[in-house]
């Protein structure tokens, strides 16, 4: 099929390679121009497994284009996804105004008459797909587009593999030609059992709903983690307990800091802001929100109780920045709420990340020393806080733990270092939730 898409973010760069990989004859179109001659030079501008690989193999194929003109590339499109950002607007609420430029610039290039499927797979608020339709054909009477709803549940790190082995398809669409036209462009990615059919405004829902799930058993296990510092119990062994019920599973049951990204924090809140546009006060999802942003703060509270004096000229090491691993992405990281408290409260910080060190930097406070090596970060340090559980630190070698730093304070925001091996070399060991 021929596919033009909209937007190369994360969603429609990795859409477009794999539609690519698979046969489809596809154009990506982004209005900023450098990106644009990056991509035609097989570079990405994102770092993602097995991406780069498959965008140079397409290139040189002739299964994919880039192009910065969406008139051209769209008008003999069978179907056009669109995949731009909706970022967060100052009252929580997606901001639209990139999926409504699309819309209108669609609505004046696309030929009347010729049935053409518009996809969004950005995450939008219930009811856009209506709204982009009603967008288009204003601007065109005789258009036959159907607009439809596909929610993409790529993650950030797996992004390739979540596309080729996803757990499931959503296709929103009322209207049946369109209906069968995406069912049978994604029909070798799923078994036919796991492409879901539905209406748009549900297809919509599915998505944020999804990523409100996965946040609110976050806050939920994280508050659990809370109680059992409270009490003495181990949340290791609770979740292990919890999550063999398979009506709960073990999945994204990982107390720690809380999530962050460029999905969850903003979903819920859009959310939030959609169900308060109906009058409907969202308190478990208000309380998903409160708790996760509470929940980043712990390693400052547990540094601050242990110097009752102050963390003044403390120095602490930080290790990791991105918001989780295998990935450079730091939007909504819990490492700069961390960083900047600890820097206010007068600490000496030191940070260290294996490839978000360029990203993070101007998120963070000038005070903060970058290092480039992880041992770097740690000499001298009093006090370490892990934020990110890369590999690399997971697998630190504990002697040199104890070589390197002044002090003998570690706070394992993920949970991810053996407690009990600390422990014998004298660390004062801080888990999440842990005994
Ligand atoms: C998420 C969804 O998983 C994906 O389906 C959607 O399309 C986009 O949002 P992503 O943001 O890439 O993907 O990250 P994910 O791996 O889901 O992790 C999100 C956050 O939750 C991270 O900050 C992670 O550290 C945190 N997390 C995850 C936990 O704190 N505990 C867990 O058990 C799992």
């Amino acid at each position: 099929m021929k596919l033009t898409i909209v937007g190369t973010g994360y969603v429609g760069l990795v859409s477009g390679v794999s539609f690519a990989e698979l046969g489809n004859d596809v154009i990506c179109v982004d209005k900023d121009e450098a990106k644009v001659e990056q991509l035609k030079q097989g570079s990405s501008p994102i770092y993602e497994e097995n991406l780069e690989p498959l965008l140079q193999k397409n290139i040189a194929n002739g299964s994919i284009r880039f192009t910065s003109s969406l008139a051209e590339s769209a008008a003999d499109s069978d179907v056009i996804m669109i995949a731009v950002g909706t970022p967060q607007a100052e009252d929580g609420s997606a901001d639209l105004r990139f999926v409504h430029a699309v819309a209108q610039e669609l609505g004046e290039a696309l030929p009347a008459n010729r049935p053409i499927v518009v996809v969004n797979k950005s995450t939008v608020p219930i009811g856009t797909a209506e709204e982009v339709e009603t967008i288009m054909t204003a601007k065109n009477a005789d258009l036959n587009v159907a607009v439809c709803s596909v929610p993409e549940f790529l993650r950030e790190g797996s992004a390739v593999k979540d596309t080729f082995h996803p757990d499931r398809i959503v296709i929103g669409s009322t209207v049946s030609w369109a209906r069968e036209r995406l069912v049978h462009l994604h029909e070798s990615l799923a078994d036919t059992d796991n492409i879901i059919t539905t209406s748009t405004r549900s297809a919509e829902m599915i998505k944020y709903a999804s990523n409100a799930f996965l946040a609110l058993k976050i806050s939920f296990v994280n508050e659990i983690a809370n109680i059992c510092e409270a009490y003495g119990a181990d949340i290791d062994e609770v979740t292990r307990g919890v999550g063999a019920d398979r009506r709960i599973s073990p999945h994204f049951l990982n107390a720690g800091l809380g999530y962050g990204g460029s999905c969850f924090p903003k979903d819920v809140q859009a959310l939030i802001s959609i169900a308060q546009q109906k009058d409907y006060a969202a308190g478990l999802l208000n309380a998903t929100e409160a708790l996760n942003a509470k929940q980043r703060l712990k390693p400052v509270e547990i540094l601050s109780d242990r110097y009752p004096q102050g963390l003044q000229a403390v120095k602490v090491a930080v290790f990791g920045l991105a918001f989780k691993p295998g990935t450079d992405d730091m939007r909504e990281a819990p490492s700069v709420d961390i960083i900047h408290e600890l820097v206010k409260a007068g600490a000496d910080v030191h940070a260290h990340d294996p490839i978000a060190l360029n990203t993070a930097a101007p998120l963070l406070p000038r005070a903060v020393t970058m290092h480039e090596d992880a041992e770097g970060a740690l000499a001298e340090a009093e006090a370490l806080i892990l934020v990110t559980e890369w590999d690399e630190y997971k697998n630190y070698p504990i002697n040199d733990l104890s070589a390197a730093m002044s002090g003998k304070i570690v706070i394992d925001g993920r949970n991810a270092l053996d407690a009990d091996a600390l422990k014998e070399q004298g660390f004062d060991y801080y888990g999440i939730g842990r005994r």
